[in-house]
């Protein structure tokens, strides 16, 4: 019966992610080994207690009714006041949206403009949950590779073959999840090159854009004021401030978009919960004390990390530049990813993601959030090794 009510482009709609391989890691923690946990990004530490005190402060005095749709002025006043300082926009509280979480920006985004047959570039690998969206929506995913070799980047000329009359939008992701990589100011000169003038509307995810070691910089592709018209920017506070089971996110949009996608929010959510929008005020202007701690201590996971992957046979992994995840090339182990994770899973007790989850370009991949102690990091690589030894490659 259900089957006939449900949407055909639903019945299709499958995304592998985190949340999957720790349900699937369980039935091993439930027979009592212990599972080392790289699968879900997610931060290990808490939300700082500022934040935290700004929420039930928040709570306490009554702010538990309905905000705005586009959420309260004084949020929405933070964070395009930190926007500007940050990512180089010249935006007003008009272009802010906020929503429960960023994910919201992409799906209503996505259900607003993509239209049957239209094609949408995403990242190849890339973030689980675009291509899915795109095809629910009609639209029609077009891989832009992502090379090793080019540290994960994307080379503009394979950018330039895939736009086409039916080219709707093109989503760019940096740092990038899974691999790490980062657009550098040339990517984005040369997206700029390419796309100023057309009618494409360019989805830029910068949720990791605070998660960047060493010397680069961000450079956000609504920082180039001619894209500024065409570029909704997604991005929040689950990654930065440790903030994901808050739901607290945001997007930096055209304001005739805002008011485009206004229903839908009405339609859907309402609004973002208000004591929790106060919570992201004093996130953004409070003591950044805690996201430099957090940020140090992913540095220091990284370079121990990558290092020893890089030492175990069989194994090679790009440094990556940002976010919080390693993404090592397992064509050494003869294996699909699939089976290398499934492998890794069962012999080791080590959860991670398979990089065919991430699409066509992540095949020979795996990819392992470091976002936990290095302790934990340090038994991965160990147990990680033995396994790998075990094959007798
Ligand atoms: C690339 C990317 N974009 C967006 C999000 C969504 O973040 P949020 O938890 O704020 O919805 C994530 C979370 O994993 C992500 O990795």
């Amino acid at each position: 019966m259900i089957e006939t009510l449900i949407k055909e482009n639903l019945k299709h709609m499958t995304i592998i992610s985190g949340f999957e391989i720790k349900q699937k890691s369980k039935a091993y923690e439930e027979a009592g080994h212990k599972v080392v946990h790289l699968e879900l990004g997610e931060p290990d530490f808490n939300t700082p207690e500022n934040i935290v005190e700004a929420g039930i402060k928040a709570l306490r005095s009554g702010q538990t009714h309905y905000a705005p749709a586009t959420g309260i002025l004084p949020l929405r006043q933070a964070i395009s006041t930190y926007v500007n300082k940050y990512k180089h926009l010249t935006s007003t509280p008009d272009n802010i949206l906020v929503t429960p979480g960023a994910k919201p920006i992409l799906f209503y985004t996505m259900m607003a403009t993509i239209q049957p047959g239209d094609e949408v570039i995403v990242p190849s690998p890339g973030f689980v949950v675009y291509e899915p969206l795109v095809k629910y929506c009609g639209g029609i995913p077009v891989a832009l590779p992502l090379k090793e070799d080019y540290g994960f980047r994307f080379h503009p000329d394979d950018l330039k073959k895939l736009i086409n009359k039916n080219t709707k939008m093109i989503i760019f992701n940096s740092p990038h999840n899974p691999t790490g990589g980062l657009m550098t100011k040339e990517d984005v000169l040369a997206v700029a090159e390419l796309l100023v003038g057309t009618n494409i509307l360019i989805l830029s995810d910068e949720i990791y854009d605070r998660m960047i070691y060493g010397d680069t910089k961000p450079v956000s592709l609504g920082s180039i004021n001619e894209l500024a018209d065409q570029t909704v920017i997604l991005d929040g506070f689950s990654k930065t401030y440790a903030m994901t089971g808050w739901r607290l996110g945001y997007g930096v949009l055209p304001k005739r978009m805002i008011q485009y996608l206004q229903p839908l929010v009405v339609a859907s959510n309402s609004c973002t919960a208000t004591f929790i929008q106060y919570a992201g005020i004093e996130a953004l202007q409070g003591s950044q004390e805690g996201p430099k701690t957090m940020i140090q201590a992913y540095q220091d996971r990284r370079d121990f990390f990558i290092k020893g992957l890089n030492a175990i046979p069989h194994l090679r992994c790009v440094m990556p530049q940002g976010a919080f995840y390693a993404f090592p090339n397992i064509t050494g182990l003869k294996m699909t990813s699939q089976e290398a994770a499934d492998y890794l899973l069962e012999e080791a007790k080590i959860a991670s993601i398979p990089g065919s989850s991430f699409g066509q370009y992540g095949e020979g991949y795996l990819r392992f959030a470091y976002a936990t102690s290095k302790e934990n990091l340090a038994e991965a690589l160990d147990r990680i090794e033995s396994a790998i030894g075990k094959l007798h490659l």
